[in-house]
């Protein structure tokens, strides 16, 4: 997002309907969101469990022409299979055993508004066969009743299962699954953007300590590296629990490596994971852990010192680079400078005016965001800073549309 624009919408989409992103990963989802809410196309919102499928759902309802009108939404997996039918389409008295008066579906409760039929992947093939005529000609039968209805609703469907995988299984209509995938929202597990987790602490922390009339002091930037190392396999809603009982807990207290250790469960094998597991190789490498250092804690602190030790090394390095030009340059010796794509054009040997930390640093912060095509994880890895870090002097030297 770089326009003031998309700045906009991300603050809408914040305040009305809580989804907080910043991220190069959510911009795809969330430009996409809001290119298809005004329109009436069918959606699929696909992503693992608690990656904000139904959060995204109704930023699009609220977003559309069909915001005054209901938002119904159906979760396929939670009614038995033999009552999904009816309790879609609806049902006429007498119409099966227990069906003691007529009764009227989501869909007729939907109408000229937006149904969300949560966890399609569960939906009865029996049921699918109906849900496509409805799609395809807004009619329908209630059960028991030969009379057809007409509905004008908007479907959005979602769920965490691999759909094409279900059609090849012979569990999902194929004729169902081209009809809803015609537009699809792939939300990103939060693994792949960790770069958010600061913004979603800060989010979800504020809004518990303003329920509960504390105040939040913040979480140190150690703390925050701990918290996107983890894997989150209950992506952003396991977050968010995790923030609001930590920060429920300890009053808003100001949010330490050493706080967090009380929260995060001993036993974690699942912790082992991925980024961590590579860390922790690198720690066994450069000195064997100690035999009583099985606490995972410490080997999450552990590493934390090594980040920091490297981050020490490649500002050294930026610096010994700088003094290096500056030397050259006095010596008047032609100075190599590398020059990306969207910096200006830059003389060989810099000017007087441009010794300056700030210019370089900036200039810097470029060249490393280009190289890495916007990307700033990679960025701020190679310039030896944290992400916070590089995204707050994005902001300083007016940078971000690079992202
Ligand atoms: N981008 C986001 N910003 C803020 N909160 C989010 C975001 N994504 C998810 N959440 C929060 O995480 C929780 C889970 O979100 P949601 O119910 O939309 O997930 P889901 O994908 O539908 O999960 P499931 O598959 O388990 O139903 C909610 O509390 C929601 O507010
Ligand atoms: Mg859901």
């Amino acid at each position: 997002m770089n326009t003031t624009d998309d700045q906009n919408i991300l603050h809408l989409l914040q305040l009305r309907y809580g989804i907080v992103a910043s991220s190069a990963v959510m911009i795809a989802p969330i430009q996409r969101l809001v290119q298809v809410a005004p329109t009436d196309l069918t959606t699929l919102i696909t992503g693992e469990t608690g990656t904000g499928k139904e959060v995204f759902a109704h930023a699009i309802h609220g977003l559309s022409k069909r915001r005054k009108h209901p938002f119904v939404s159906v979760n396929c997996g939670a009614i038995p299979e033999t009552l999904l039918e009816s309790e879609l389409f609806g049902h006429e008295k007498g119409a099966f055993t227990g069906a003691i008066e007529q009764r009227k579906g989501f869909f007729e409760s939907a109408d000229k508004g937006t149904i969300l039929l949560d966890e399609i992947g569960e939906m009865p093939i029996s049921t699918q066969v109906k849900l496509l005529r409805v799609l395809e000609s807004g009619e329908f039968t209630r059960v028991g009743s030969p009379e057809m209805k007409h509905v004008d609703v908007r479907v959005i469907a979602a769920t965490n299962r691999d759909l094409l995988y279900e059609v090849r299984q012979g569990n999902f209509r194929e004729d169902l699954f081209f009809r809803l995938n015609s537009v699809q929202i792939v939300l990103p597990p939060l693994r792949k953007h960790p770069e958010d987790i600061g913004l979603l602490v800060e989010y979800f922390a504020s809004k518990v300590c303003t329920k509960n009339d504390i105040e939040f002091e913040g979480i140190s930037d150690e703390a925050l590296i701990i918290l996107e190392n983890m894997p989150w396999r209950g992506n952003v809603r396991e977050l968010r629990n995790f923030v609001e009982t930590l920060v429920t807990l300890e009053n808003g207290q100001y949010i330490t490596p050493e706080l967090l250790r009380k929260y995060i469960p001993p036993a974690l094998p699942s912790y082992e994971e991925e980024t961590y597991n590579s860390k922790r190789a690198i720690i066994h490498v450069a000195e064997p852990i100690r035999r009583e250092e099985h606490n995972e804690s410490d080997i999450v602190m552990r590493s934390l010192l090594e980040v920091r030790n490297e981050i020490a090394d490649i500002k050294r390095g930026i610096s010994a680079i700088i003094d290096q030009i500056v030397e050259l340059r006095s010596e008047k010796f032609e100075v190599p400078v590398i020059v990306s794509k969207s910096l200006e054009k830059t003389d060989k040997v810099l000017s007087e005016d441009e010794y300056n930390l700030e210019e370089m640093e900036r200039k810097l912060i470029v060249s490393a965001l280009t190289r890495y095509e916007g990307n700033r994880r990679l960025a701020a890895k190679t310039l030896g800073i944290s992400e916070r870090t590089l995204y707050r002097k994005l902001i300083d030297y007016k940078l971000t549309e690079l992202v």
